[in-house]
């Protein structure tokens, strides 16, 4: 039998890269897109498909730019020829005081962020719907619903964006494509890499499991979120986040 086919954006590192071994160690062929982190997403296809004997596709898509997404949806059809699973997983954030925002990194952080996500659904969600079968997946933030943090209020509004895109998707695709929202809290993952070791300690005195998510903690979720134990799952905001107090 043919093997699934999982997208994940922003899977050259992190979170992303996370995902794509829990799918990887299912069986699973692996598109892995990324934007800067060539050398990591070519190391990663490497490993996964020795480890796991799948095969793995490495796109460089920025998932904000319409050309770069027709071309992604071109080389996995040829390759693939569908996506049984899409997560939507790339972002950005971009601490800085309240003061010092500026309306291009703002704007920034909501093309990839918000029209990003929408972007990518719309092509792959598009060949979902013929097939009428699917599942999508999209990477918010408790940032997106009540763990406010000044530094990255855009980030923040662009995750509450992507949660509220959720519930617009979920209606479009029902009732053939469940479509969910995972939130995590902190994870340790290389956007976190230059966190002030008194902050991050503070932090982690707010979450009951006293610390960050590990990335596999989190993919282990969106991997279920996926499968047939999921089927009565759509249009759900789950958080993930170890018990955490605002
Ligand atoms: N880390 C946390 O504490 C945390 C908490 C809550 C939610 N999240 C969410 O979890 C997800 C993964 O976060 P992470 O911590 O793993 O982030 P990360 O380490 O910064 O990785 C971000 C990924 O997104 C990709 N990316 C960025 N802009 C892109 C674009 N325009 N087009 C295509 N790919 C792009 C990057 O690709 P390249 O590196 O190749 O450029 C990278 O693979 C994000 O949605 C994030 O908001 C993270």
């Amino acid at each position: 039998m043919d093997k699934k086919v999982v997208l994940i954006t922003g899977s050259s590192i992190g979170l992303g890269a996370s995902i794509a071994e829990k799918f990887a160690s299912n069986n699973y062929n692996v598109v892995i897109n990324y934007l800067t982190h060539e050398k990591e997403a070519l190391k990663l296809k490497n490993n996964l498909e020795e480890k796991y004997n799948i095969e793995c596709l490495c796109i460089e898509a920025d998932i904000s730019k319409d050309e770069d997404i027709k071309y992604m949806h071109k080389m996995v059809m040829n390759t693939f020829h569908k996506v049984d699973v899409l997560i939507n997983n790339a972002s950005v954030s971009y601490d800085s005081e309240f003061d010092s925002k500026i309306k291009d990194i703002f704007m920034k952080i909501l093309e990839i962020n918000v029209y990003g996500t929408f972007n990518v659904t719309k092509i792959f969600g598009t060949d979902m719907l013929k097939r009428k079968a699917g599942r999508i997946i999209n990477i918010a933030s408790t940032n997106g619903i009540d763990t406010y943090y000044e530094y990255g209020l855009d980030y923040d509004a662009s995750k509450a964006a992507v949660i509220n895109l959720t519930h617009n998707l979920a209606n479009h695709y029902a009732p053939y494509i469940n479509v969910n929202c995972v939130c995590p809290g902190w994870i340790d993952t290389p956007m976190n890499k230059n966190m002030d070791e008194e902050f991050k300690k503070q932090e982690e005195a707010k979450i009951l499991i006293g610390r960050f998510a590990k990335s596999e903690e989190i993919a282990s979720l969106v991997y279920f979120l996926s499968t047939d134990e999921a089927s009565y799952i759509n249009d759900s905001i789950i958080r993930i986040d170890g018990g955490r107090k605002c």
